[in-house]
């Protein structure tokens, strides 16, 4: 039987907190978690992270095909969910004005911010090869497992 979407996104919570204890480097941690979800979850083409550096956001670890390194604020959904703050999902991005295509494959995506104390310290995005493969069940998961993280770090390992 196939577990559903909350059951795989509390399992993946379980893994990641495993995965994050006692480790307080980010570029190690974010890239286990990168790691975890492109594997753990069904149709993904590219799943990682981008951190924000001044205006722009800056490639960082991330597991699929070679991408975009930097990013505008503002710019593509990973820029736009910079600059609001909040998470975007994006069903078909065709439909996006301003998408970034990276890869051409990419079909739909869903872009969570990392927000500690106010302050947006970079993007998850994960891409997907399938029209709306992302719903507010990824986007609750993908939030907890983000949360996850920043509150793991500390905060002056991120500035
Ligand atoms: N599509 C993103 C760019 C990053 S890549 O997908 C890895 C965007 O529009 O911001």
């Amino acid at each position: 039987m196939t577990a559903s979407k909350p059951e795989l996104y509390r399992d993946l919570a379980d893994q990641l907190a495993a995965l994050l204890a006692g480790e307080a480097d980010r570029v190690a941690n974010a890239a286990n978690m990168a790691a975890l979800i492109y594997h753990g979850l069904p149709d993904l083409n590219w799943a990682g992270f981008y951190f924000r550096q001044g205006g722009e956001l800056v490639l960082g670890p991330f597991q699929g095909k070679p991408a975009c390194v930097r990013i505008l604020i503002g710019q593509g959904v990973c820029g736009t969910a910079a600059s609001r703050g909040a998470t975007v999902l994006v069903a078909d991005v065709h439909d996006f004005p301003g998408h970034i295509a990276c890869d051409p494959v990419s079909r739909s995506e869903l872009v969570v911010p990392l927000v500690e104390s106010g302050a947006v310290l970079g993007v998850l995005d994960l891409d997907s090869p399938l029209l709306a493969r992302f719903d507010e069940a990824d986007q609750e998961g993908c939030e907890r497992l983000v949360a996850l993280l920043v509150e793991h770090q500390y905060p002056d390992a991120w500035r």
